[in-house]
């Protein structure tokens, strides 16, 4: 049985004071929790992050970062520095990083790589852009863009990885995949997998990003290849976000 792991994504949001009442409010609530949860913070407070969630039931971790190990890359953070701060997770190929800083899918795996060379869970965002949607690439972009991982780290690494499909036309836009929509996805994904490796498929957390929200949970949750979820906007709020947590 997968257990289901919901993760906030807070993207470029948060304050010291704003991040503080956020934790305090999600760690309040866990006690009915039965899914993993995790938030994904900006760089400069996963300090705070591993302050306040050591020793809790919120793991924690990053939303990007270098595929180097080190060296004169300025303003980089290396998979290393992020394990200093106790992280468990770390976002790679989060569409927005595909697509306002030109990451290319080869980066992309090389950023998944040196994750887990570190000891870090990598959760890979895969998605189509509208226009891939509607001229019926969905499935090629998805596979594309997974196939580039398992070309150059195998398929067996995977099974230190999560998967998330976040369309990038419900990403910020509060227009979600319909359940029937990301199952169909999700379960090519897991299909994809399947034909290299079935034991490596059937263990696979994959979870949906984009627009997921309270009220829209239970029902994507429910379907058998949704593992989770990748939460943005609704991760900023405690309740919001706990309510998604409880769903999984
Ligand atoms: P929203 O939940 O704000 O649509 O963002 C989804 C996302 O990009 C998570 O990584």
């Amino acid at each position: 049985m997968r257990r289901k792991l919901v993760a906030g994504n807070w993207k470029m949001h948060g304050s010291l004071a704003e991040n503080k009442a956020l934790l305090a409010g999600v760690l309040a609530g866990m006690g009915d929790v039965k899914a993993g949860v995790a938030v994904c913070v900006p760089f400069p407070y996963l300090s705070q992050a591993q302050a306040g969630l050591t020793g809790s039931a919120v793991a924690w971790g990053a939303q990007n970062m270098s595929q180097h190990a080190k060296g004169a890359y300025t303003g980089e953070v290396s998979a290393s520095m992020l394990k200093d701060f106790g992280c468990t997770y770390v976002i790679v190929g989060h569409s927005e990083r595909r697509a306002l800083y030109g990451e290319s899918d080869a980066v992309v795996a090389e950023k998944f790589a040196a994750a887990q060379a570190a000891g870090l869970t990598p959760i890979l965002c895969v998605g189509e852009t509208l226009e891939e949607r509607e001229s019926g690439v969905t499935e090629q972009v998805v596979g594309r863009q997974l196939d580039v991982v398992i070309a150059k780290c195998g398929v067996a690494a995977l099974a230190r990885a999560v998967v998330a499909y976040e369309p990038v036309w419900a990403i910020g836009t509060g227009k979600t995949a319909t359940p029937e929509q990301a199952q169909t996805v999700h379960a090519f994904i897991r299909g994809r997998v399947r034909a290299l490796d079935a034991a490596v498929a059937s263990g696979l957390v994959i979870q949906y990003g984009g627009s997921m929200k309270a009220s829209n949970a239970v029902e994507l949750l429910s379907q058998p290849d949704i593992d989770g979820g990748l939460i943005g906007g609704a991760s900023l709020n405690a309740e919001e976000f706990l309510a998604i947590c409880r769903a999984g």
